[in-house]
């Protein structure tokens, strides 16, 4: 047995050492306080550690770029997304990427890859752009203050929803987009806890599937009678039609929808920690607004001075996913240790990006170390890597790009605190973490169009 405070052998099993605890304290540390709890434990234990959460496994902590290549690169089977993202499984549905490997992991993949990628991500920006367009409209008069997360997840949502549902009518989307939402409020209102107490979720789900069933049985009807004309895979809104082609059933493209909510979250907390950076960083803040009044967002291929490297440092001290989890299926060596099948590991995110050796000075916030250097794979990993890594990894830095631009060039934003900007820590939101405070910002709109 796992011995913690010394390496293990039990059997071929070797582990490196890590925190003394009950399984439930050290559960519930981590829960708490996620990037705290692995920055307590590296300072501690260094680049390898083992948290023993009793029933919950053995969970095997890396962050040494040759430990992550060698995580990231297993062999089939030895590493498996299903079992290191089992919490997630009661919310994202069993055919979801996240919880699938092997072929039908592939299989998955192969549908959702286009509709994220290349030419995809031209296609999606107006929708992005309107979207952000709308919500400044709609809100009322400001100056207003509103919680940055909450009001990313809503602009996010809008802009999926009508993407993904091009061909839907008003009250499908109205309905897809109100169900997604309360799907997202139950989901985020679970904080604190790694994915328990899913209250309500299986009603938004069943509301969910209520409104997408006829819409689905249409436009499965449509396909079979036009049965050789072959989605165009070459933007969001062939997804659902791509999925059904390929068989899937409404479950599982209602799990395939649900994946993509969960997955915005990641981007609508990025839109926040962005905020929060802008107000601690105010000469940045002013840069990147003239930078922005010089662009136009819907030219094909518009890109902000500075903006790309200035999220990408957000993404390296907050990134929404501190680690990617894999459970072992299969013995495997990762550098001078051993895993056995029932413990798992870990790909910390979290430390890897703020390793001194990788990233001098790792807690200043500097966005010209992303041009003054290329990262690796294993050294800059905010999106994963392997055959897990997110599908998102192309379209979030599109979305970000044009969401904040559009923030930039349309508002004045500022704490809604200007005496304290503070330094919220982040905590669990189900599948990412999140800024605690949402990050509540003052909005003030300063033109109708930019
Ligand atoms: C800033 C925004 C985002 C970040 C930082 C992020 C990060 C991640 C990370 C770390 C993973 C796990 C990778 C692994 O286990 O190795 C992941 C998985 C995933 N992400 Fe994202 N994500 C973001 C936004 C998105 C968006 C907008 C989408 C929508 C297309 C998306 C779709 C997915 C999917 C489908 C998976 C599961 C992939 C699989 O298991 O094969 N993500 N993401």
């Amino acid at each position: 047995m796992h011995r913690p405070g010394t390496s293990s052998f039990t059997g071929e099993e070797c582990l490196p050492p890590g925190p003394v605890g009950a399984p439930q304290a050290l559960l519930a540390a981590w829960s708490a306080d996620p990037y705290g709890f692995l920055f307590r434990c590296r300072d501690a234990h260094g680049d390898c550690f083992t948290v023993d959460l009793g029933p919950f496994g053995k969970r095997v902590v890396f962050s040494a770029p040759r430990h992550l290549k060698a995580l990231f690169t297993a062999p089939e089977g030895a590493l498996l997304g299903a079992r290191g993202n089992e919490v997630l499984a009661p919310i994202v549905g069993k055919s979801s990427a996240f919880v699938l490997d092997g072929p039908a992991h592939l299989a998955c993949r192969r549908l959702m890859l286009p509709a994220f990628t290349g030419a995809a991500l031209d296609a999606s920006g107006s929708a992005l752009l309107d979207a952000v367009d709308a919500s400044l409209q709609e809100g009322g008069p400001t100056p207003r203050v509103v919680d940055m997360v909450e009001y990313a997840s809503r602009v996010l949502l809008r802009a999926t929803v009508r993407l993904l549902f091009p061909r839907g009518d008003a009250g499908l989307i109205e309905g897809v987009t109100a169900a997604l939402g309360d799907i997202g409020a139950m989901l985020r209102a679970d904080t604190g806890s790694m994915g328990a107490g899913m209250g309500g979720l299986r009603a938004g789900k069943a509301r969910l599937d209520q409104t997408l069933a006829p819409f689905l049985a249409g436009r499965r009807a449509a396909l079979q009678s036009a049965a050789s004309s072959r989605p165009d895979a070459s933007h969001m809104g062939d997804f659902v039609d791509r999925c059904l082609q390929a068989g899937l059933g409404d479950d599982a493209i209602r799990d395939q929808i649900v994946t993509l909510l969960a997955a915005q979250d990641a981007s609508a907390t990025t839109v926040a920690w962005c905020a929060h950076f802008l107000f601690r960083y105010p000469v940045i803040h002013a840069a990147l607004v003239s930078a922005a009044a010089e662009v136009d967002l819907r030219a094909p291929g518009a890109e902000i001075f500075g903006l790309s490297h200035f999220v990408m440092e957000v993404l390296r001290l907050r990134p929404p996913a501190p680690m990617a989890s894999r459970g072992v299926g299969r013995p495997i060596t990762i550098g001078e240790y051993r895993l056995l099948p029932g413990s798992y590991a870990i790909g910390a995110i979290l430390l890897a990006h703020h390793r001194v050796e990788t990233f001098p000075h790792p807690e200043r916030f500097e966005p010209a170390r992303f041009r003054e250097r290329k990262y690796s794979q294993y050294e800059y990993l905010p999106f994963g890597g392997g055959v897990h890594r997110c599908v998102g990894f192309q379209f979030s830095p599109y979305e970000l790009q044009l969401v904040l631009g559009r923030l930039l060039q349309r508002c004045h934003l500022a704490p809604a605190d200007a005496s304290d900007v503070g330094d919220p820590r982040a905590s669990w939101r189900v599948a990412t973490t999140s800024p605690s405070t949402g990050i509540p910002t003052k909005m003030t709109v300063r033109s109708e169009r930019a």
